[in-house]
């Protein structure tokens, strides 16, 4: 995950005001002896939450100081949020992720509601590489049996991913499992989401590479996700996103074979 060796120390933010909020500050060092200074840094966190809130696509990145004090961040909203929801979002990501990666000179805020940022000393904006990623489990698991679960929602990440991966303006996308009656599977949101530079093909093949990772990630559990500096997806079973969903599936359903009474599925 592209650590080049450096020394990772990572501070789970048990903060009042987000208690999802998660900062990984890679090479905590001194401003005084090394590059990456204060200044830069400041003046990312007065002008970039605007200028990602102020964009149609909630994204922007920045290159800021001259060599070799040169600072590259970005940052980006869900896609489903507002300006004003933006801008608040990465504004406390910056306070808090400052408080506990004071003078890092590589660092990744994920207020997960709705924003993320991150900002380094080395020029990560010049690849899509999805580095930096955290994992989400949620701690219940579902009733449901976790094989059928499981396969509802890869299916359900697969079209949402497709549908982010084709929307040209935000690289964003959200999807329903529609539970029907006596469907045993329960109701499943998603939603899935890349940086809008990112091309179509290079944003899908992010997503497969984060969504071949579940059931492994998350098998059973009521939500879970993995969030990444370039791509991520997030699952849970109440309508956690704003707006209807782009996209509905119909809930799988489970087969008894009546000879051997072995379980399939299958999505009608
Ligand atoms: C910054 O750190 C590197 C490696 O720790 C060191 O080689 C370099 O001299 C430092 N730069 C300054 C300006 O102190
Ligand atoms: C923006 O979103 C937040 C959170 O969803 C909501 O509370 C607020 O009313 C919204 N503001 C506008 C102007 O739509
Ligand atoms: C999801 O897509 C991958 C390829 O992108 C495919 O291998 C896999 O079978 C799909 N899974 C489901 C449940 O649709």
């Amino acid at each position: 995950m592209g650590t080049g060796g450096r020394l990772l120390l990572l501070a789970i933010a048990a903060s009042l005001l987000s208690p999802l909020a998660v900062a990984e500050c890679w090479d905590k060092g001194s401003y005084t002896t090394n590059s990456t200074n204060p200044d830069n840094i400041q003046r990312l966190a007065d002008t970039l939450p605007q200028k990602a809130a102020n964009s149609p696509t909630l994204f922007a990145t920045a290159t800021v100081g001259s060599l070799p004090d040169v600072v590259y961040a970005l940052a980006l909203c869900r896609g489903d949020a507002n300006a004003s929801s933006c801008e608040l979002c990465l504004a406390s990501a910056f306070q808090q992720g400052l408080g506990l990666c004071a003078s890092a000179l590589d660092a990744t805020f994920y207020n997960y509601d709705p924003c993320y940022l991150r900002y380094s000393d080395r020029d990560f904006l010049a690849t899509t590489t999805n580095d930096n990623q955290e994992i989400r489990v949620g701690s219940q698991s579902v009733s449901a049996p976790f094989e059928l679960f499981d396969a509802a929602v890869h299916a359900l990440l697969n079209a949402t991913a497709d549908h982010a991966a084709a929307d040209p303006l935000k690289r964003f996308a959200t999807g329903e499992v529609v539970a029907g009656r006596g469907s045993v599977v329960p109701a499943i949101y998603a939603l899935a989401q890349c940086t809008p530079d990112m091309a179509q093909e290079s944003c899908r093949s992010c997503l497969a590479d984060i969504i071949q990772r579940v059931p492994s990630s998350s098998s059973g559990t009521t939500s879970g996700g993995i969030i990444g500096v370039r791509c991520n997806y997030r699952y849970e079973l109440h309508h956690f996103f704003s707006g209807n969903p782009r996209l509905q599936l119909p809930a799988p359903e489970n087969l008894k074979h009546p000879e051997t009474g072995k379980s399939s599925f299958y999505f009608p």
